[in-house]
């Protein structure tokens, strides 16, 4: 028996209590950065700035000795999000990324406290390499890393960052500049989703389990995400502290055409669907997300009529939930808000979430039927339903 505690959302959990079935050959501290592949990471990353509350933080490219790449760092408290677009060369990895998927998600960093092990534990157990174990150095110290692949083009970096005092990693400098718009109240990633191919669910849930020793935490079939034309299934895999969860969606058959063989379509195969950000007031950093001009989906004005019957006492103003088209289910251990955002990208492919957590570490079940009908209301438009 571990007796370990750890704190999620300022609420102290009992790893036993949670995630009995992971292993702990990989602690995981957390998330250290996601990093997107695009055609132009310095207007990308003043729309995540402008539109999102982000903050500069670091630049790496010419004027640093980068020649390959040019890559602009972005900060809101806990959440760092790396833009990289190439630099002319004949052999470069990032322009067939771009040409293949559009704009997305390439690197899920995982922060850890000992790269190399991390990198070994993996490969042993049978993860695809991808970086092998280096470090780095500059006048701040040193930063260790090593990746393996996982689904798709996607990787995993892990980020040993204990000897390092600078501002994001050697290769980068701080990124100053006269605009800095305020933050929207955006915390920390709660979890990231992964869509993968037709039958592929459960070989990438044997992948998290195995080789990186996640547990699955949940599982919802094609009964339970499902509306009268579409379908798919997940299942949630965490690690053993909590602070990395990863669902995996697949496909599931339905009438017309699931949202994730959309996405597979547009993004040309396996990726990453949506990052979950947390917040500690969703009214608030929806209002403001909102005048910058961030689109939601639309949930159609019915789905309140009921929603108090189905989650009971709750602290918002349910008419304000409304105006914004704010979702909220109800576990029994609390209950939690959320909402989405149309595709960040021009493919419809990436989103983002944003959650609030009152209690609920579940992901919104009872949602899943009024989400996915105004997902296919955009799909229909699009004309990909
Ligand atoms: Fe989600």
């Amino acid at each position: 028996m571990r007796e370990d505690l750890t704190k999620i959302n300022n609420t102290t959990y009992s790893l036993d209590k949670i995630f009995p079935d992971a292993q702990d050959f990989l602690p995981l501290l957390g998330t250290d950065y996601v990093e997107y592949y695009v055609g132009n990471a310095k207007q990308a990353a003043h729309f995540y700035k402008t539109a999102l509350g982000f903050q500069s933080l670091a630049y790496a490219g010419l004027e640093t000795g980068v020649t390959d790449r040019t890559s602009y760092v972005v900060v809101q408290d806990k959440i760092r999000i790396v833009f990289t677009t190439p630099m002319p060369g004949e052999d470069n990895e990032i322009f067939d990324h771009i040409k293949k998927h559009g704009d997305g998600v390439k690197v899920i960093a995982l922060w850890v406290d000992d790269a190399k092990k991390a990198w070994e534990e993996t490969t042993s157990r049978g993860a695809e390499s991808y970086l092998e174990p280096k470090t780095e150095k500059d006048n701040d110290g040193e930063v260790a890393t090593s990746g393996i692949k996982i689904y798709g083009d996607t990787v995993h970096i892990f980020v040993e960052r204990k000897n390092y005092k600078g501002t994001f990693m050697p290769g980068f400098e701080k990124w100053e500049s006269h605009y800095n718009p305020e933050s929207v109240g955006l915390k920390y990633i709660d979890h990231m989703v992964a869509n993968v191919g037709w039958n592929e669910m459960n070989i990438w849930e044997k992948f998290y389990n195995e080789t990186m020793g996640f547990a699955n935490l949940i599982t919802f079939d094609d009964k339970d995400i499902s509306t009268q034309y579409t379908a798919l299934m997940s299942k949630v895999m965490t690690n053993g502290n909590g602070r990395v969860k990863f669902p995996i969606n697949e496909p599931a058959k339905g009438k017309k055409k699931s949202q994730i063989e959309e996405y597979l379509d547009f993004y040309d195969g396996p990726g990453v669907q949506h990052v979950a950000v947390a917040t500690d007031d969703i009214v608030s950093t929806v209002s403001a997300m909102k005048a910058r001009g961030v689109e939601f989906l639309y949930v159609p004005g019915v789905y309140y009529d009921t929603v108090g019957d189905r989650v009971g006492e709750i602290a918002e103003d349910m008419a304000i939930l409304k105006k914004h088209g704010i979702l909220v289910d109800r576990d029994d251990e609390g209950y939690l808000l959320q909402i989405f955002t149309k595709p960040l990208t021009d493919r419809p492919t990436l989103f983002f979430e944003i959650i609030q957590r009152k209690g609920a570490q579940s992901f919104g079940k009872g949602n899943f039927k009024a989400l996915f009908e105004s997902i296919e209301a955009e799909q229909e438009r699009r004309g990909t339903l």
